[in-house]
């Protein structure tokens, strides 16, 4: 089950089909998923965000491999401005986008240090590990923010191309260490 999280500005509310069309509205963006991984469809179908929540987020959190949740700001709830989800696996453990015009208060920080402590505290996981491009600043700030580390690094296919990418790991261990240091 995923919960309802909270951090300082945000509610993170699990995913619903409904949240379809907002997604729709904002997540299109070249600057958005540009460092995707290019199984994000480009130009984006006009129901892209549909077919993904209904054919692939959702029946993987019916299968208990993921958890997705939409951000919110807590003063306006009703309107989601982003994303955010976590999965089981090897190497591609979390995934994030925010919507353009709140990006580069803080707020992906935020969201991540909600669900990683998620992954950690009440999964159990006992690592996470993310890909991504090192052309994506913003992204591999928030790991180094959190403590992570790079453990490999090797072209990966993005919606923009092929791109040197490192994968930035955290353990358990780790991540309670930092979390007392912040
Ligand atoms: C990655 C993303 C979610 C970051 O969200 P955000 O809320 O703007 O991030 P934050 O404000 O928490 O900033 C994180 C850090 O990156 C830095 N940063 C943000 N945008 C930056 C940019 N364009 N260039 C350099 N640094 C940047 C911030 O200054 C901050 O570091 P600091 O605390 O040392 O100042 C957002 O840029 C996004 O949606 N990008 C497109 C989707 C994507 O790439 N997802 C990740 C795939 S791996």
């Amino acid at each position: 089950m995923t919960p309802i999280l909270e951090t300082p500005r945000l509610l993170l509310r699990p995913l619903e089909l409904a949240d379809a069309e907002q997604t729709q509205i904002l997540f299109p963006e070249w600057e958005i998923v540009r460092y995707l991984a290019n199984h994000v469809p480009w130009p984006y179908p006009p129901d892209g965000a549909r077919m993904f929540y209904r054919d692939v987020a959702l029946p993987a959190v019916e299968r208990g491999e993921a958890w997705h949740w939409t951000l919110r700001l807590k003063t306006d709830p009703l309107h989601l401005i982003g994303s955010i989800s976590l999965t089981k696996g090897e190497d591609e453990n979390r995934g994030f986008w925010l919507g353009r015009q709140w990006q580069g208060r803080g707020l992906m920080t935020e969201a991540c240090e909600a669900v990683t402590d998620f992954w950690f505290d009440t999964l159990k996981f006992s690592v996470l590990r993310v890909p991504k491009a090192v052309a994506n600043t913003a992204s591999r700030r928030i790991s180094e923010k959190q403590g992570m580390r790079i453990v490999s690094t090797g072209d990966r296919d993005y919606v923009c191309g092929l791109l040197p990418s490192e994968t930035w790991e955290i353990t358990a261990p780790e991540w309670r260490a930092s979390n007392r240091e912040r």
